[in-house]
Formats: C-alpha cells, sequence, structure tokens
C-alpha cells in the first residue's frame, strides 16, 4: 500500500492513536492522557487535558531548542522600501516584552485582543503576545470598512484594540487610526484601551484610550507564557456567512497546534530551519495558520510580505522574494497569480531570478482554474498544488501532501482528502453520492484535530449552520465530486457566500446594506465570473415607487454605500437597476439563475417561475450594460 494510502487510513480508521502519536511532536506543559471526547452536539474535542502555551510552542521552545540566532521572520515591505530580519530570540524577546505591556493594561487569561494592523511584524508580535497570556486575538482584516470591525468588537467584547496608524495599499497610505475610532464610537462595546503602532507614513492623533507601542513597551516588563488547556481559545477569526453577522470561527490551542505541525511536514514538507513564504494576510485564515503558527510551530522561517503580487513595483516581485529568502515552499490565491499572468504573461521576470530553492508552489483561496494551473505548470519546474480548504478547518482538508507522497497532479482537482478529513460526497437524500457524481461535501465526525471548535458564543448558529444539514456529518457549504482515482474536486458554493480575489465574502450582507437604502424596494447580490479576481459582487436592485429616475446616482450611491459599511475589499462596484426580478411562485429570487444569465451561461426557464417575462427583461438589462469584468466596471 502506497505511503499516503496507509497513513490516511490509519487516521480514519484508528483517530486516536494516529493524534496521539502527532501530539508527541509539540512541547506539552502537561501531556494530554484523554485524546478525543465528543461535546453534546457530537463534535469533537482533542486533548481535553492537556496543557500548553502556543507561544511557548513557536518560540520559548525553540529557542531553548537553540534555535535563538536563526531568523524566525523575514520583513519585507516595498511599500516602505523597509526589509527587517528578526532571530527567534528577539521575537521572543519582543512578544514576551509586548505581552508584558498588555498585560499592565490589565489583559488576562481569556480576555478578547483585536487586532486591526497590515502586514507588519508587530502584528504577529501582537498575536504572539495575546497567546503567550492567554487572552484570545481576534484579527481583522484592514480592508474592512469601520461598520464591519464595529460588528467584530461587539461581538468579541474585546478589553483591548491594537492597531496601527495606518496601512498601505501600492502608492495609498490608509489611515487606519479613524476606522478604529469610528468602529468603537458604532459599537456598543467600548474596550478600555488602544495601543497604536505609530508609522512615520501617517501618524495618528492619541486620545485618552490610546497608548503609544513604543511607549507602552519601554515601560514593560516581560511576560511569561501562561499554560492553558488544549480546548481553551487561541483565537476567533471571523468569516462570512449567509447572514449580515459574520460568523466567529473559534479556534482551540492544542488541536490547532498539533494539527499546524502535522500539515507543515505531511503537507509541505518543511523541515526546521528552512524558508516558507505565504503571501496572504494576517487578517485571513491562510495568515494565522501559514504565516504565523504553523512556520514557527515547525522552527521555520517566515517570510512576512507587505505588498501586492503586482505593482509593488512590478509582477516579478514574488519571484524576488523566493529568490533573496532562499524560499521552500510558496503559497498563495490563483487570483494573485491572475494578476502577474495579466502583466507578464512569458514570465519574463522569472528569468530575472534565481529560485531554484522552490520545491513546490501551494494555492488555495480559490479553485485553481486550469489555465492557470496549465500557465504555471509550463512556466515552473517545481509541481504546482491545489489545495482546499477553509476558515472553520483551519488547515488543508484536500492537499497533493509533498511529505508523504507526492502524486500526479490533475488539473482542477485539489488531489487528495488530507489523513484525519473523512471526506464525503453527499446526495440531496444525505446518501454517498456514486463517483464522478456531483454533491454537497462533507466532513464524517470526528473532524480532526485543528478544526472550529464552535462560533464564539453562538452554539445554536454553530449546529445550523454545520451540523444540521446531515447528521453525524460537518457540512463544507461546498459542492463537489470525487473521481474514479479518488480525486476531490472543489466545484463552488452551495449558499450565497463569494470568493472575490481569494476573499470570502457574503452576498447575503450585501443584500442587507443594499436593501437598506431608503429607495430600494428589492434586490439581489449575485458573484458573477471574473477573469482576475474569479468572482465579482453585482447588485440587481429594483427602486421604489416614486424613484426619480436617476439610475447613475442611484448606483453611485449603492457602490459607496457597500464600500462604507463592508469596506473596499468587497469590490462592489456594478449595479443594475431593474423593473423585476425572477421569482418562484413562493417568491424566492432566482439567483443561481441570474448568476448563470450573467455568466453567459445556458440557462432554461424553471417550471417553478413565476413570471417568465422577468427572466428575458433582467437578460435583455445584463446584455445592455455588458456586465463583466473589475476592470472594465473600475472605468465606468
Ligand atoms: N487595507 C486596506 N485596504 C485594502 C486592503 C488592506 N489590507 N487590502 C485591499 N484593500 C483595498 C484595495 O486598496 C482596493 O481598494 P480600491 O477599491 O480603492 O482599489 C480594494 O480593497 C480591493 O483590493 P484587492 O481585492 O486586493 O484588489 P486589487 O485590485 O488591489 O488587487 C490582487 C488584486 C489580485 C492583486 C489582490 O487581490 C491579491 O493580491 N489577491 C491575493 C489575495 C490573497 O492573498 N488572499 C488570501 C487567501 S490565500
Ligand atoms: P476561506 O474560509 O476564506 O478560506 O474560504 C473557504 C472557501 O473558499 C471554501 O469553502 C471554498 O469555497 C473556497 N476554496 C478555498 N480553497 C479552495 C480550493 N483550493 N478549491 C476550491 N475552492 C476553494
Amino acid at each position: 500500500m502506497s505511503a499516503y494510502r496507509s497513513e490516511y487510513r490509519r487516521s480514519i480508521e484508528s483517530p486516536e492513536a494516529f493524534w496521539a502519536d502527532q501530539a508527541r511532536r509539540l512541547p506539552w506543559f502537561k501531556a494530554p492522557d484523554t485524546v478525543l471526547t465528543y461535546d453534546d452536539q457530537g463534535h469533537a474535542r482533542w486533548y481535553p487535558d492537556g496543557e500548553l502555551n502556543l507561544c511557548h510552542a513557536a518560540l520559548d521552545h525553540h529557542v531553548e531548542q537553540g534555535r535563538g540566532d536563526q531568523a524566525a521572520i523575514l520583513w519585507d515591505s516595498p511599500v516602505t522600501g523597509t526589509k527587517r530580519r528578526l532571530s527567534y530570540a528577539e521575537l521572543l524577546d519582543r512578544v514576551a516584552t509586548f505581552a508584558g505591556a498588555l498585560r499592565d493594561l490589565g489583559v488576562e487569561k481569556g480576555d478578547r485582543v483585536i487586532i486591526y494592523m497590515p502586514m507588519v511584524p508587530e502584528a504577529l508580535v501582537a498575536m504572539l503576545a495575546c497567546a503567550r497570556l492567554g487572552a484570545v486575538h481576534s484579527v481583522v482584516f484592514g480592508g474592512f470598512a469601520p461598520h464591519e470591525l464595529a460588528v467584530r468588537i461587539e461581538d468579541a467584547e474585546p478589553r483591548v484594540v491594537v492597531a496601527a496608524s495606518c496601512g498601505i495599499e501600492v502608492d495609498k497610505v490608509l489611515p487606519y487610526k479613524p476606522i478604529v475610532d469610528a468602529a468603537i464610537e458604532q459599537s456598543a462595546h467600548r474596550p478600555e484601551a488602544c495601543v497604536v503602532l505609530q508609522r512615520e507614513q501617517c501618524r495618528a492623533e492619541l486620545g485618552s484610550r490610546d497608548h503609544d507601542w513604543d511607549e507602552l513597551t519601554a515601560k514593560a516588563t516581560p511576560a511569561d507564557c501562561v499554560p492553558v488547556r488544549a480546548t481553551d481559545p487561541l483565537y476567533v477569526l471571523y468569516t462570512s456567512g449567509t447572514t449580515g453577522k459574520p460568523k466567529g470561527v473559534v479556534r482551540d490551542t492544542g488541536g490547532y497546534g498539533v494539527a499546524l505541525h502535522y500539515s507543515m511536514e505531511a503537507v509541505y514538507d518543511m523541515a526546521p530551519g528552512e524558508v516558507f513564504f505565504s503571501a496572504s494576510d494576517v487578517g485571513w485564515v491562510v495568515g494565522h495558520s501559514y504565516i504565523v503558527y504553523g512556520p514557527l510551530l515547525r522552527g521555520c522561517t517566515t517570510v512576512v510580505y507587505e505588498g501586492k503580487p503586482v505593482r509593488t513595483p512590478d509582477a516579478g516581485a514574488f519571484w524576488r522574494l523566493i529568490a533573496e529568502y532562499g524560499v521552500k515552499a510558496f503559497f498563495t490565491a490563483p487570483t494573485a497569480f491572475r494578476a502577474i499572468k495579466k502583466e507578464d504573461p512569458d514570465g519574463a521576470h522569472l528569468r530575472e531570478h534565481d529560485i531554484s530553492s522552490l520545491k513546490a508552489l501551494y494555492l488555495a483561496g480559490e479553485r485553481l482554474d486550469p489555465p492557470t494551473f496549465h500557465w504555471l505548470e509550463d512556466l515552473l519546474e517545481v509541481p504546482v498544488i491545489d489545495h482546499w480548504w477553509q476558515t472553520e478547518t483551519g488547515w488543508p482538508i484536500a492537499a497533493n501532501l509533498q511529505g508523504l507522497e507526492p502524486m500526479p497532479t490533475k488539473a482542477g482537482s485539489a488531489t487528495v482528502p488530507v489523513p484525519g478529513f473523512d471526506v464525503r460526497i453527499l446526495d440531496r437524500q444525505g446518501q454517498d453520492a456514486p463517483a464522478l457524481d456531483q454533491g454537497s461535501v462533507v466532513i464524517k465526525q470526528p473532524l480532526p484535530p485543528g478544526c472550529l471548535a464552535g462560533i464564539w458564543r453562538d452554539p445554536q448558529r454553530f449546529h445550523a449552520a454545520y451540523m444540521a444539514a446531515f447528521p453525524g456529518f460537518y457540512l463544507t457549504g461546498d459542492a463537489g465530486y470525487l473521481d474514479e482515482d479518488g480525486y476531490l474536486f472543489i466545484m463552488g458554493r452551495t449558499d450565497d457566500v463569494i470568493n472575490v480575489a481569494g476573499h470570502r465574502l457574503s452576498t447575503g450582507e450585501m443584500e442587507e446594506v443594499v436593501g437598506g437604502h431608503p429607495a430600494v424596494a428589492e434586490c439581489a447580490v449575485i458573484g458573477i465570473h471574473d477573469a482576475l479576481k474569479g468572482q465579482v459582487p453585482v447588485g440587481l436592485v429594483i427602486p421604489k415607487d416614486g424613484f426619480d429616475g436617476d439610475e447613475l446616482a442611484l448606483e453611485q450611491e449603492l457602490v459607496a454605500r457597500v464600500r462604507e459599511r463592508i469596506g473596499p475589499v468587497a469590490c462592489f462596484k456594478q449595479v443594475l437597476v431593474v423593473d423585476r426580478l425572477p421569482k418562484t411562485r413562493s417568491g424566492k429570487i432566482l439567483r443561481k439563475l441570474l448568476r448563470h444569465i450573467a455568466d453567459g451561461a445556458e440557462f432554461g426557464v424553471p417550471s417553478t417561475i413565476d413570471d417568465p417575462a422577468s427572466l428575458s427583461d433582467v437578460h435583455e438589462a445584463m446584455k445592455a450594460r455588458a456586465l463583466g469584468s473589475s476592470e472594465q466596471a473600475r472605468q465606468v
């Protein structure tokens, strides 16, 4: 039997023995006696009586093992023209001191801390300092607007917010402090303090609640690691669901640490001392798992990049970083390579750099579309690996496991289920679908270590969103199929979640914002195909009676409204005013059909439609406006 098959089989047939072995790889304060229990919803809880601290496992442990001088972080910021190297010893020193500073502000085990920062080393310092104290961090991506930050502040009720004075997007300096102030103003919960990292590109004005990062840390004494239970929360990371309220995915500590350590070896084939580069952002799950915790738990060096795939300064940026830092494994989203391909279709920039250190390229966040896959395969001499996962799972569900048994790749497939994940395809009746038949992708309980422990303070929502549809299985929300060789193909979401430039967004949330405009009677927001970003949202709106007829003004107001409420990351730039929307007789808007029409796909008239003429109306309106790519929208 192949190495993969035997390891996979053991992980499914004897999960406790399998994960007991993996747990031994971490430095516990108290090793767990019990490996697996279940909560009252039948959801797995790993290592309930183990005690550890992930900051200790990621930093102190390596320094104790003699890695103090090795680079932990290589920060590269073309947008500020800065580079910085932080060794494990230096990073530990900064983290312990910042943990002391947070403790001085009253942060204790179990308290929440919201972090709103760009890709600077201090973002990692803040996360690890929280972990050191046993406090729960919640990082919010900088592209979200004050309202979104306010929703998270209200839900997480942080004692402290840690922010930077600004972020930098290519050549735009974006002040973050006014966003934080506005969010706190809008929120019913008021954090006691806000720590601000002052950046020279834009210094923030500090108020009575605010503390300057440098001044605060200058006064602080280093804090020791606080032991926590394996099942204690390490962080809450908010992600889009089907409603306007984001879901606070709760990650535990021990299971997460064990899973990440395992994945660094089995999936990414990384050994201590090697360099890992994940071009994502600490605001996303990829950043949590593979910029911060995964590489550091494994004793690797992590590259922290404050820049874009293109325009900072050109489409050769990633190749330069790989060559300069001797990166062994590189991870980003397919959309980044579509941007590079557009600017440098022949890979001229690649020829300027020696990327021989690179052993594999990993892509996730959205499906790796076959044209981009083939372009990369032709360009590079290393495996191009699509792997599938989600914020909820925290690490890959399906991959081509380079550290276990590299397999031939198939365009459009994320290859095979990762050990620990019992992936099934179910039909509508909850029966196993035959090979090649598309169905709902689910994971049989127990989910392996590392996956979500729940939704922050909302067990009902957790049950309804993931557990209720197919009892005994976790619902991923994705549709897909397995082929005869057991390769998994993920084809898209089954809910209102869309994927814009590798960012997960909720059309339901956008509908709430658009529908809240006083001139809008009814609306639908759908994700349509976009050559660069994968998908972009489009709003279809029916104005209220008495609308003055100025469609352009309404469109502009709605675009501004979504940008103001959700943020620029939503990329909501296209609105179409229509007279009616196709609906079923029970009044449900036929969103899937609208998507097909917008994408120019074949569509039939469903028998359930209430008013077939509404379909041709919308069709004509879409054709007339040539709804299309985000590039076109930007020029409108
Ligand atoms: N802080 C503030 N604003 C941000 C931001 C941040 N951290 N990140 C993005 N934005 C803003 C951008 O400035 C842009 O604003 P604009 O409408 O004023 O131009 C908007 O949000 C959309 O940004 P983005 O989707 O990044 O579009 P882009 O055209 O600037 O770049 C790509 C396109 C493909 C190059 C870029 O999206 C990219 O690198 N994607 C990779 C995504 C990724 O790594 N995902 C993680 C999963 S692995
Ligand atoms: P996020 O929680 O932001 O990581 O988004 C998770 C969702 O992105 C998944 O449920 C999928 O819909 C999509 N996704 C992520 N990676 C892939 C992939 N490799 N192939 C297909 N879809 C993916």
